[in-house]
């Protein structure tokens, strides 16, 4: 069984990644910082390191993304979970030398492309799936499908990261729509607030709330406690598809379960991502 996880280095996803890798055989630790990326496998009991491989991933550079699936396939013959749980949110607009706004790129777009590429690998495997590491953030989504790098509109950071948020539930019921049939489960959801790096980047009435509720916060083994029950467990079919919270399916917002924004979604993706496809 092998294990691929974007966003190994921090948080949430270091304690998945501690916590899942006695299940597996392998485990690619897809991420943009080496070292980070070597102290992360350092950290881990002396008997599990050999099973963990660092494969460099820049979600913010989709040529970066086609060379770490290629790399992933070369040491590979199937990838049995795939969790993209990297993301993040940035105060400052930045566009990626790709010309993506970063929070779209990096939460949104690297993982469109990840997923898409790895699925002949992922449906390899008996029971493949995919888990998409989401937010109850989503709630504030405002999409406009005509300007989803904010080239017309002014950039607002929280918006920008609901959006992306609410685009991993609809990613979600789109692989399970697109694939459930092949044998894929497909999974999102809210970690919790939890006490991590996220929102380092942050700025603003954002970052001021955020330092404040700190103190309120779980921990990461917390906040990793879905994911981590997503990938060990057996899930029901009848929950294919489903946005979780606290290891138990949950309700999404509306337009998280609308089938137009979900058809809008993968278009545009889709149409973004030609180049790389
Ligand atoms: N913390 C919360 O309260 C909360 C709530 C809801 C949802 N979430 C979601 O949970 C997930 C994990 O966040 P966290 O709280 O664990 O935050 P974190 O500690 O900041 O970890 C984020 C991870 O994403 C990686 N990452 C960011 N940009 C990347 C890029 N361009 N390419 C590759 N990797 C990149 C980071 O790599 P580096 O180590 O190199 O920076 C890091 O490993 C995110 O999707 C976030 O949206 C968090």
């Amino acid at each position: 069984m092998n294990l691929a996880i974007t966003g190994p280095t921090s948080g949430i996803g270091e304690i998945t990644l501690q916590k899942l890798i006695p299940h597996f055989d392998k485990v690619f630790l897809l991420a943009r910082n080496a070292d980070k990326a070597a102290k992360t496998i350092q950290s881990l009991p002396e008997d599990q390191q050999s099973k963990a491989e660092f494969i460099h991933l820049d979600l913010a550079s989709m040529d970066s993304v086609v060379k770490a699936v290629k790399e992933i396939q070369e040491k590979s013959s199937q990838i049995d979970v795939l969790i993209n749980n990297a993301g993040g949110i940035f105060h400052e607009k930045t566009v990626t030398d790709d010309g993506f706004e970063l929070t779209f790129s990096a939460n949104h777009l690297g993982h469109f492309l990840l997923t898409n590429k790895l699925m002949p690998w992922i449906l390899k495997a008996e029971n493949p799936k995919i888990i998409n590491v989401s937010s109850e953030a989503h709630n504030a989504a405002n999409v406009n499908f005509e300007d989803l790098n904010y080239e017309k509109k002014s950039y607002s950071a929280f918006t920008s990261y609901a959006n992306v948020k609410l685009f991993n539930i609809l990613f979600t019921k789109s692989l399970y729509e697109k694939y459930a049939e092949q044998g894929l489960q497909a999974f999102s959801l809210h970690p919790g607030v939890v006490k991590t790096n996220f929102a380092s980047e942050a700025g603003g009435i954002f970052k001021v709330f955020w330092v404040l509720a700190r103190p309120f916060m779980i921990t990461a083994e917390q906040g990793a406690e879905t994911s981590i029950f997503l990938a060990k467990n057996n899930i029901p079919s009848s929950q294919n598809g489903s946005y979780f919270k606290k290891s138990k399916p949950a309700k999404a917002s509306k337009a998280a379960n609308s089938k137009s924004m979900r058809e809008k979604l993968w278009y545009n993706s889709e149409k973004l991502l030609a180049k790389w496809l």
